[in-house]
């Protein structure tokens, strides 16, 4: 059963022994309130709980027949199980590869029905996602073209100044490139079955912490590109979707590929700024990547479960965040004053004193 189910029903039993029988301390609570404000009580928790039972009430979904669903970035992690999960569910999937002659998508083969395509495609590269749409199209049959699900993406955990412009624009041309180029190649297809567009972006295209600014910036774009896209596809009736992850253990997050590409990128920075920071300093911010990247989540599935509803639903949501912690404090930071959450982040990713500010008074600012 559901969380959100459980603390329903808890909370209509709460109603209904408080109700009847009153024990303490809610007869001294009641009996503080005048009738009207008690009424106001039990209405109050009534709400609560319908909402919270209406929302755990499965939504209507679309029947699978003779839809085909587009994914990016099927090799590992998200896309290669919304992948498998969809075939399973009946629906015809084009699984975008970028190594189809890699495990990645071989166990998707093998682990797929007949229907399901393995279709070579790199974000980045123009003639690929052409090929692709082709491929699609070419291979559709009677089938339409219900959704693509933009999900190929890469990520550094690397601060601005070992960050390479090269890594930046790398980033930026998969995650925000790769969706635009890949949206419009499939545009037309979509506007035949009035389907839909599900963009994989993040939390942190909400916000930013020391250490994300490429990943940040390239999924706030991709957040943007979302809004002004379902506005202006509402006249075809295409919606458009972003899911919205927190922290979550898959490839893309894999302790030493992102410590190792620190270590690249901190060697090929110049000299100068590397003395300023000084080998103890990257030393520390190496040993905090690594314990940040321990909170990952290992409940993957969270995440396809919300790719699926949006892919699978009547009426989709128009935005996703998997995980009630994750989205309560995103709530939170997303309102506190830019003062309150630097400080938030930096208490949750503290790193010792740059070698070039040791010297300097305590009362000089170090952030
Ligand atoms: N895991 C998280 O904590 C988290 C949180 C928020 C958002 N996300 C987003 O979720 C999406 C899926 O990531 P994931 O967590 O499932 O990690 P993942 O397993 O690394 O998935 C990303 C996939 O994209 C593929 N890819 C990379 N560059 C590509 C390119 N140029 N063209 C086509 N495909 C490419 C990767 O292929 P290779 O494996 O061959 O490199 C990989 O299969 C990404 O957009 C990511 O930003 C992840």
């Amino acid at each position: 059963m559901k969380f959100r189910t459980c603390v329903a029903l808890i909370l209509l039993n709460i109603i209904a022994v408080v109700y009847m029988y009153r024990p303490w301390p809610f007869s001294v609570v009641l009996e503080s309130l005048a009738s009207t404000s008690e009424l106001y009580f039990y209405v109050a928790l009534l709400i609560i709980s319908v909402v919270l039972l209406w929302s755990t009430i499965p939504k209507p979904r679309v029947d699978p027949a003779n839809k085909a669903v587009f994914i990016t970035g099927c090799d590992s992690g998200f896309g290669h199980e919304l992948a498998v999960r969809l075939d399973r569910m009946g629906y015809h999937v084009f699984a975008g590869c970028l190594a189809p002659d890699r495990e990645g998508a071989k166990s998707l083969k093998d682990a797929a029905s007949d229907r399901l395509h393995i279709v070579p495609i790199d974000v980045t590269d123009d003639f690929q996602v052409l090929q692709a749409v082709k491929y699609v199209k070419d291979h559709i049959g009677e089938n339409q073209l219900w959704a693509i699900v933009n999900n190929a993406g890469v990520a550094a955990f690397c601060e601005i100044e070992w960050c390479s412009v090269q890594e930046f624009q790398k980033i930026m041309d998969v995650n925000v490139f790769g969706t635009v180029r890949v949206t419009k190649g499939f545009l037309p297809l979509l506007r035949q079955s009035e389907g839909r567009v599900i963009n994989v972006a993040s939390l942190a295209g909400r916000f930013t912490l020391p250490a994300f600014a490429a990943y940040s910036m390239s999924k706030k774009a991709c957040i943007s590109f979302s809004d002004a896209l379902r506005q202006e596809m509402r006249k075809f009736n295409i919606k458009v979707i972003t899911i919205e992850p927190g922290l979550y253990k898959t490839p893309i997050t894999y302790e030493n590929y992102l410590i190792d590409r620190n270590r690249k990128s901190w060697a090929e920075t110049p000299t100068d700024v590397r003395a300023d920071y000084g080998e103890e300093y990257f030393d520390a911010f190496l040993k905090q990547v690594t314990i940040s990247l321990k909170q990952a989540r290992p409940n993957v599935m969270e995440v396809v479960d919300n790719m699926i509803e949006a892919v699978c639903t009547k009426n989709p949501s128009y935005r996703y965040v998997p995980y009630w912690r994750y989205r309560l404090r995103a709530f939170i930071i997303s309102n506190l004053p830019v003062y309150l959450s630097d400080k938030l982040f930096a208490a949750r990713f503290p790193v010792i004193q740059p070698e070039s500010r040791k010297s300097k008074s305590p009362k000089t600012p170090t952030s």
